[in-house]
């Protein structure tokens, strides 16, 4: 099973890399499908193709450096073409979850500063109702108990019930985002209206960014038994 999942994000990075063409100013996105996206770029950069990257992780960082993609920064270089990225689930419309692996927050700014976003997955992350995946919502440190409250009210508020995890690391430790930030995984079941949910969310002193992610894909690759699904653009 985990190998079936493997060889389909790794034909939806690959069909990714693909559309890459010279002159782009990428965002590179992060996780395991993203991975393999960062891999065949790498290789069409060493055939010769011309582009710069944004990473959006330290981890992506490093993979990108070792596979030989030019990198610039956000401060550099702040209009991106186009945003590679994974993610948790998504819907219908485009709506994304992410954050599974803790790199929303650079995710969410490198994809806002681009002008297409394409989400590559598996095709088991397409769902009907955003929600049945944890919602990483980022906080700081300071005031952690009092913007839990804050979330929970919220969160009831919005007749949506569940419960808030505080994210661990492998050795138990509490999990630490890039950003020096904790993250506290909403598990919702199913989120009616992602959209009222998202912008109030922001409201929240002490949130710092959530896995929502609403109008920044603009089209999807995902990978089924049955070959390449593609999406919007
Ligand atoms: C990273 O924080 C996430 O947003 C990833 O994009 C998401 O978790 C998808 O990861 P996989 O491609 O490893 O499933």
């Amino acid at each position: 099973e985990a190998f079936v999942s493997d060889t389909l994000k790794r034909a939806a990075g690959e069909r990714a890399a693909a559309l890459v063409t010279d002159g782009m100013k990428l965002g590179l996105g992060s996780g395991s499908t993203a991975a393999h996206f960062v891999a065949a770029l790498g290789e069409r950069v060493r055939e010769g193709l011309q582009v710069v990257g944004v990473p959006t992780s330290e981890a992506t960082r490093e993979q990108a450096e070792r596979e030989g993609i030019p990198l610039t920064t956000l401060d550099e270089t702040p209009e991106l073409d186009l945003t590679i990225d994974g993610a948790d689930e998504i819907d219908e419309d485009l709506r994304l979850i992410k954050g599974g692996g803790g790199a929303h927050l650079r995710e969410k700014i490198v994809a806002s500063a681009s002008r297409r976003m394409i989400v590559i997955a598996d095709g088991s992350k397409r769902v009907q109702t955003l929600g049945r995946f944890p919602l990483p919502i980022e906080v700081v440190p300071f005031g952690l108990r009092a913007t839990e409250i804050a979330i929970t009210k919220l969160v009831e508020s919005l007749g949506l019930e569940g419960e808030l995890r505080l994210r661990k690391a492998a050795d138990g430790s509490t999990y630490v985002t890039d950003g020096g930030h904790y993250i506290l995984d909403a598990h919702l079941g199913r989120i009616d209206k992602p959209n009222v949910l998202a912008s109030t969310l922001n409201n929240i002193p002490g949130v710092v960014e959530h896995g929502l992610f609403i109008g920044l894909a603009t089209g999807a690759i995902l990978a089924t038994g049955e070959g390449l699904v593609e999406l919007g653009q």
